[in-house]
């Protein structure tokens, strides 16, 4: 996009339209390999200072999609765009622009850090290998940034191991501030922590976004922490989309039988807010062969037979998405 055509910047920062990751897996000995559908046609967009967050059981593609979203593996299908640019058409010098506008903070703040290196030397390399500042003024950078995440300055010269969990992922999140990039990346972040700290770790990204504008795809199985912290959310079941809108409206009302039932797995507080018990039994089915038509109709109780032939797409009701056949008579 030529910026002196568009005057004013579209807030939008990461555009992903039908993003898909198949990996190939083996069969065995002369068998011919076989797919696994981890992402199958996922599509959003991340918008400065705004959090989506992304929801749904083990093995339901989270980190399938944060490893396209932040160039870690390529897709196999769709489009991923960022900052005006087309990730896999982009040439060598815009790949080398809009990579570290993408940022990452990783579950396990233990295994994430670096044990050898001193939390200054963490924080600069960084800036080592994409800027030209000198030792010096990478110190400066570190020390601001330590402040802004509530590390003292005493820490610069200490090792991982001499940390707690929670100061762990304060270095892990000043680490991945240190490019100022647009969009961060957060893979079940707090969830490692004990639950005392959790909220201070949320607070503090809460802060940080207020502060730089950064843009959050959140990914968190635990939706009282989704409540706490997303703007919009995005409920994922095999790959796919099920339900995406904005926070209040899927927290107050979920629409698809697989939001219901996970939400009614989550205790509430506000009686208001209490629904009905909608148990999730049977397991999500295998990547490798979904099943026809809605791919949770083994598990729903609401389940009619266009349902396990007919695969329902993403529809617009009461302000969201949903992807369900029965979605105006259920509710
Ligand atoms: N490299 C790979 N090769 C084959 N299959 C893979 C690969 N990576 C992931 N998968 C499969 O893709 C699916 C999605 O995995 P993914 O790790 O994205 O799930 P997740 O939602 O992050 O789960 P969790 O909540 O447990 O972290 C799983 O069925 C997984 O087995
Ligand atoms: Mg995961």
């Amino acid at each position: 996009m030529n910026d002196s055509i568009t005057p004013t910047r579209s807030p939008v920062l990461l555009q992903a339209k039908n993003l898909s990751k198949y990996y190939p897996v083996s069969q065995g000995f002369l068998k011919p390999a076989a797919s696994a559908r981890a992402l199958d046609g996922v599509s959003f967009t991340l918008v400065a200072g705004k959090t989506l967050a992304v929801v749904g059981e083990s093995g339901c593609g989270k980190s399938t999609l944060a490893r396209q979203i932040t160039m870690i593996e390529p897709s196999t299908g769709g489009e991923l765009w960022m900052d005006g640019a087309n990730v896999a058409t982009a040439d060598r010098a815009t790949l080398k622009r809009v990579r570290p506008l993408v940022q990452m903070v990783f579950q396990n703040p233990y295994a994430s850090l670096n044990p050898r290196k001193k939390v200054g030397a963490m924080l600069e390399e960084p800036l080592e290998i994409n800027t030209r500042l000198d030792k010096p003024a990478r110190a400066v950078k570190a020390l601001a940034m330590m402040e802004k995440v509530g590390l003292r300055p005493e820490h610069y010269g200490r090792y991982p191991h001499m940390f707690s969990g929670g100061q762990r992922q304060r270095i892990a999140i000043a680490r991945a501030l240190m490019l100022d990039p647009k969009v961060i990346v957060a893979d079940e972040p707090v969830s490692a922590l004990d639950v005392s700290i959790q909220a201070q770790v949320l607070n503090l990204l809460m802060d940080l976004q207020q502060a730089s504008g950064v843009a959050y795809l959140f990914i968190s199985h635990n939706l009282a922490v989704v409540e706490h912290i997303a703007d919009e959310v995005m409920v994922m079941y095999l790959g796919k989309a099920v339900e995406h809108g904005s926070k209040t409206q899927l927290f107050a009302r979920p629409l698809h039988p697989y939001t219901r039932a996970l939400l009614s797995s989550t205790p509430r507080i506000d009686p208001a807010q209490r629904q009905e018990k909608m148990i999730l039994t049977g397991e999500l089915p295998s990547p490798m062969a979904p099943p026809p038509g809605c791919a949770f109709n083994s598990r729903c109780p609401f389940a009619i037979d266009r349902c396990r032939v007919e695969e329902p797409v993403l529809t617009e009701h009461e302000g969201r998405l949903v992807a369900c056949h029965r979605v105006t008579e259920i509710n």
